[in-house]
């Protein structure tokens, strides 16, 4: 049987799609080049912003079309969005077959198989009772870039943000489990690693086994042969002075810090409950700035999340211009129940929130073209 896979969200759900094709190829299932040529497609689903949701569930209805003329193609989805809905789905969406939630995926091809033979539904939703084998760098998309994940789910719960409800709580891999897998990439040649996680700086406190995210980054240090490594995304409150240390003196380690500051108004920072102010992250970038010269810092920031006021806009604005980022990805505020925020009124007018969103990227285009006019010279 042949399958496809399509990704949309992040680089999580990159790496779970891959991960899931592996465990597919390993069971003697073939890559599909694209849906008409498939037997089972699979979306793998983002719940972030509603705009996300919105494109996946239109995409669905064009692939259920496509079972019309092709009644024995199988459709699933799985994933945030599969995780957060279960069942529901397939009410939204009647022609599906199955649906794999994020925290199920290493269960999804016995779905599959069962469903070739059974023909009924099946959703597959909830945390596993134990953590899933993780070390399989069995298949790689990439012969070049690769990413690892080092944790999965988040316990952050910032007000606005659905990830927290649909991937779980915050999971660190064991650190041995990690290092054998990039041992297994570099042994392959692959030169540039990504770790990943949603707040990578908060790495290891669930495990109670002493190394946090600097002391995994000491640990690969001994690894021989690795060329280049990454890491996203940090959060500004756990981002700390010994890892720019680490970004300094590691050469294999990027120089390059994703830290999302979401807005730069304090009253908004702190509904956001992103547990901290604007001084204490530009304070933070200071200290980067000083300890890793030549580094490149890059941000997220929300536009129109409820109340914010011309002032508040005004304030982010500020601090852009102050902190002045190598790039920044901007996103119109949008309400995902059941996170916190969306139980007060989205009252940002969508105009408003537009015409904020365009300001900021021009404001951002102009720093981030001086910026790259900068290190050309
Ligand atoms: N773990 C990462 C972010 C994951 S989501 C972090 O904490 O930085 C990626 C980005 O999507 C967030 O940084 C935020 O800017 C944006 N985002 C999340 N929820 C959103 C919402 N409800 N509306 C608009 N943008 C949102
Ligand atoms: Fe969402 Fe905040 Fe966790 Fe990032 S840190 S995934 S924004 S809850
Ligand atoms: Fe990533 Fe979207 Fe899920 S951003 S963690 S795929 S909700």
């Amino acid at each position: 049987m042949k399958v496809y896979i399509r990704t949309f969200g992040c680089q999580m759900n990159e790496r779970d799609s891959e991960w899931v094709m592996g465990s597919f190829l390993r069971k003697g299932f073939v890559k599909a080049g694209s849906p008409d040529e498939a037997d089972v497609v699979i979306f793998n689903t983002c719940s972030v912003r509603k705009h996300a949701e919105d494109r996946m569930i239109s995409n669905m209805g064009i692939l259920a079309r496509l079972k019309e003329k092709r009644p024995g193609l199988m459709l699933g989805l799985m994933g945030c969005t599969a995780e957060y809905y279960g069942k529901e789905l397939f009410k939204k969406l009647p022609s599906l077959d199955f649906v794999c939630g994020a925290n199920s995926i290493h269960k999804l091809t016995d779905l599959v198989e069962k469903l070739k033979e059974e023909k009924e539904k099946a959703a597959l939703t909830g945390l596993p009772a134990q953590r899933p084998p993780e070390t399989d760098s069995y298949y790689r998309a990439d012969k070049n870039k690769a990413s690892v994940l080092i944790s999965r789910g988040c316990g952050n719960f910032c007000s606005y943000c659905i990830v927290p409800y649909v991937r779980g709580p915050e999971r660190s891999r064991m650190p041995d489990d990690i290092l054998k897998e990039i041992e297994g990439l570099i042994k392959r040649k692959i030169a540039n690693i990504t770790l990943l996680g949603q707040n990578v700086n908060s790495y290891g406190k669930d495990l109670g086994c002493g190394v946090d995210f600097v002391g995994l980054l000491k640990m690969l240090d001994g690894l021989e042969g690795k060329k280049r490594i990454e890491f996203m995304t940090s959060h500004p409150k756990d981002a700390s002075i010994e890892l720019f240390e680490a970004m300094r003196d590691f050469e294999w380690l990027s120089k390059h810090l994703h830290l999302p500051v979401q807005s730069g108004s304090d009253k908004i920072l702190k509904a956001m409950n992103r547990g901290y102010d604007s001084k204490y992250y530009i304070n933070k970038v200071k200290y980067f700035r000083k300890i890793v010269p030549g580094g490149t810092l890059t941000t997220d920031i929300i536009v129109g999340f409820p109340e914010e006021a011309k002032e508040d806009f005004e304030a982010t604005k500020r601090l852009v211009k102050e902190v002045q980022f190598n790039a920044a990805y901007i996103f119109k505020y949008s309400p995902r129940p059941p996170a916190l925020s969306s139980k007060i009124k989205d009252d940002v007018p969508r105009d408003v929130k537009e015409r904020r969103h365009r300001e900021l990227l021009e404001l951002q285009k102009s720093i981030s073209k001086r910026l790259a006019r900068k290190r050309d010279r």
